[in-house]
């Protein structure tokens, strides 16, 4: 177990001061994420879904004050009130969790026809709460994952988010739009294909977590999410300036652009990491 050099974690007393720290930058990102997605929610409710309109805006509210108040603390704040923050935040992730998969229930069920929200979607914005009330429940109970599982499990993770946003991305697109619809497909196959990459190395562990291997994982998604993320930053821009055909929303193409950065900055951190380290192969749980 190599658990002090786990960027993700907090070790117990020794870095408190990282404790907090990972906390408000986790905090800070996902509640503004987390009180975007009940903004797109809304925004694909039909005009007579009223009580889930009003649920989304709920959780908009819930949210907005979560990413306040993480504004307001501060790295020097007592680790026990961090801890208790975590736990309330923790909880408020859950609920718009149970939320979004109850709106998924609905839409493959057919109950909502004509509501603009791809199941995948819904699916997907699940996916980073759970992530998100994960992350916060694993800061507070210390746990250290290793550096090699941390490196693939959090691969796995974002690889699978890119794919699923250049499949929104294509999806949400004037089809008219055909030289981008094309761009955002190329994206979404190359994404399928690192994807299936990581789930091959994962399943080679605890043999595949070499630093040679790990090192070369991590360039080769790197270099994937680096062009995603212009891209995103491209179709943002044109968005924004009003150049292209789309029913993206501008924020949706800013929200999909920041998580693919933050993306690359955990793949920069890991190879920092690693690079600093020398794991021996093989050296997990
Ligand atoms: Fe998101
Ligand atoms: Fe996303």
């Amino acid at each position: 177990m190599r658990g002090d050099e786990s960027f993700l974690h907090a070790d117990t007393g020794v870095t408190s001061e990282l404790f907090v720290e990972r906390s408000l930058n986790e905090i800070r990102f996902w509640s503004r994420i987390m009180k975007e997605h009940s903004l797109f929610l809304k925004l694909g409710f039909r005009a007579e879904d009223t009580q889930l309109i009003q649920e989304a805006n709920q959780f908009y509210k819930l949210f907005e004050q979560i990413e306040q108040t993480a504004h307001v603390l501060t790295n020097q704040t007592d680790p026990e009130r961090i801890r208790r923050f975590n736990t309330e935040v923790q909880q408020a992730a859950t609920s718009i969790y149970m939320f979004k998969r109850k709106v998924l229930g609905l839409i493959l069920t057919c109950k909502m026809p004509g509501a603009n929200n791809f199941p995948l979607l819904v699916d997907h914005v699940s996916r980073e709460a759970n992530y998100f009330r994960k992350r916060l429940l694993e800061l507070n109970e210390g746990k250290l994952n290793a550096l090699p599982d941390a490196i693939i499990k959090e691969n796995v993770f974002f690889l699978r988010i890119m794919a699923d946003h250049a499949k929104f991305i294509g999806h949400l697109l004037d089809p008219s739009e055909r030289k981008l619809v094309d761009i955002a497909r190329n994206f979404s196959n190359d994404f399928d294909q690192l994807l299936f990459q990581a789930k091959d190395l994962e399943s080679m562990r605890p043999q595949s977590q070499t630093v040679p291997l790990l090192d070369q994982f991590l360039d080769q998604n790197r270099v994937s999410v680096s062009s995603l993320r212009d891209f995103k930053k491209t179709a943002r821009d044109l968005i924004e300036q009003c150049r292209i055909k789309s029913i993206i929303h501008p924020l949706l193409a800013d929200h999909v652009f920041r998580e693919a950065d933050r993306f690359l900055e955990i793949i920069d951190m890991f190879d920092a990491h690693l690079t600093s380290s020398t794991p021996q192969p093989g050296n997990s749980n």
